[in-house]
């Protein structure tokens, strides 16, 4: 009787350990840390190769803006305006978005072109001026706004 009881106790014992080991195990695998060094080292990997790409994509777009003084309208808006007219952050007109736009074209260019300078607060939410970047030219902005609105026709 105590030699079964035993067997059962080092038994229940047995499987205790191997499920503590198995969870340590499991526990150990998914910790943040061991997560975050295989983000990392993935991370590292990208900005390795792709951020290294776009440093130089920019800087290539910088130096050709310098020569003739006008970005192209797609690059100001890729760089500056996007960051709301992409996806209608704070109420901003979404690109290429027929609804969006429409009445808003009706105005006029100059009055588009003026309000993306001078900035606005509208009915929707606060324009900044030139989309908060004061260093782009007003070609600049007017290319962006062009850019803006032939993605509307
Ligand atoms: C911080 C967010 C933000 C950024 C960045 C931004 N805009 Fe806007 N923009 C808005 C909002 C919000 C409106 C709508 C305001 C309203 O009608 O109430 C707007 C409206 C406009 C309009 C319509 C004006 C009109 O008369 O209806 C134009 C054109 C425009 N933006 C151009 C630009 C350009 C060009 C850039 C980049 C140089 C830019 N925006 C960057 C938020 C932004």
């Amino acid at each position: 009787m105590m030699k079964h009881f035993s067997i059962a106790v080092t038994s229940v014992m047995t499987s205790v350990m191997a499920i503590l080991l198995f969870s340590n195990a499991l526990a150990h695998h998914n910790s943040p840390e061991s997560l975050e060094a295989r983000v990392a080292a993935v991370g590292t990997l990208n900005i390795g190769s792709d951020g290294a790409a776009a440093g130089a994509a920019t800087s290539e777009a910088d130096s050709a803006a310098a020569e003739d003084g006008v970005q192209d309208g797609e690059t100001v808006y890729n760089t500056t305006c996007a960051a709301c007219h992409a996806s209608g952050v704070a109420g901003a007109p979404i690109l290429g978005a027929v609804d969006d736009w429409e009445e808003r074209i009706e105005q006029g260019m100059d009055s588009l072109v003026e309000r993306a300078l001078l900035g606005f607060t509208g009915s929707s939410g606060v324009m900044p001026p030139k989309g908060g970047n004061v260093s782009l030219s007003d070609d600049a902005v007017t290319a962006a706004v062009q850019f803006m609105v032939d993605q509307i026709k």
